[in-house]
């Protein structure tokens, strides 16, 4: 579902080059689940970003379903990352002014996927999904931090992704805040039998997963 060849991701800096990934291949079946792991500063996030379209590779390739992720031009890049992959990342990133139920609806909205009246109903289920019904009128200052997150989830299911890329999605919340999200993250990404990739810092989360992929200095090693 996911394969991933030889992609590089380099930084021009003020200091020099700094080769965050060097020559990463992966591969994830459909309806997989793989943790990323590996220290601060490995090249992790680098390369999910790269994974999810919203950083381009110094080199090499992502194919999802076939379709090669950085051959494509916008805006059909763009369609194509709003249709296939949900992100769930580590800050919230929901916009303040907005309910819970209108964040989670805007990605359908965004695609001009549903109407309004579709799109609130199916992010009422997706509320639903993720145990927030009593909570979609409210703004995300007034939700605690694992609500913001459940959000985020629900606002990553609506476009029904096939990809599921989370950044270390619970690193900020207390354990058991941490055990409930993951949880659910893991469910319901079973539940739609979508390709969950997580980075993730807690290696007892990581060995839950079906493939562990350890990053040392941007390469995957054994
Ligand atoms: N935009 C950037 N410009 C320059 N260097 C960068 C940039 N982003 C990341 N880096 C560098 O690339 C390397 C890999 O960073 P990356 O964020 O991918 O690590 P990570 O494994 O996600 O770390 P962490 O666990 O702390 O989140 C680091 O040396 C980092 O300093
Ligand atoms: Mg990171």
């Amino acid at each position: 579902m996911l394969a991933c060849r030889n992609l590089v991701k380099h930084y021009e800096t003020d200091r020099g080059t700094v080769e965050a990934v060097r020559g990463v291949d992966l591969d994830v079946p459909a309806g997989g689940y793989a943790a990323i792991i590996g220290r601060s500063g490995s090249g992790k996030s680098s390369l999910l970003s790269m994974i999810g379209g919203l950083s381009r590779p110094s080199a090499g390739q992502v194919r999802i379903d076939g379709t090669d992720l950085w051959a494509m031009r916008e805006p059909e890049a763009a369609a194509f990352r709003s249709r296939r992959i949900g992100y769930v990342f580590q800050f919230a990133s929901l916009l303040p002014n907005l309910k819970a139920i209108d964040n989670v609806a805007l990605p359908a909205r965004l695609a001009g996927r549903l109407g309004r009246r579709d799109a609130a109903a199916a992010a009422g289920e997706r509320l639903a999904d993720v145990g927030l019904t009593n909570h979609s009128d409210a703004f995300p200052a007034e939700l605690s931090a694992g609500e913001q997150r459940r959000v985020v989830l629900a606002r990553a299911l609506m476009n029904e992704p096939a990809l599921l890329l989370a950044d270390e999605p619970t690193a900020d919340l207390d354990e058991q805040t941490e055990r409930e999200v993951m949880a659910l993250l893991q469910a319901v990404s079973h539940e739609r039998r979508a390709t969950l990739v997580l980075v993730t810092h807690n290696l007892a989360l990581a060995a839950e997963a079906r493939q562990v992929v350890h990053i040392a200095d941007g390469v995957i090693v054994p």
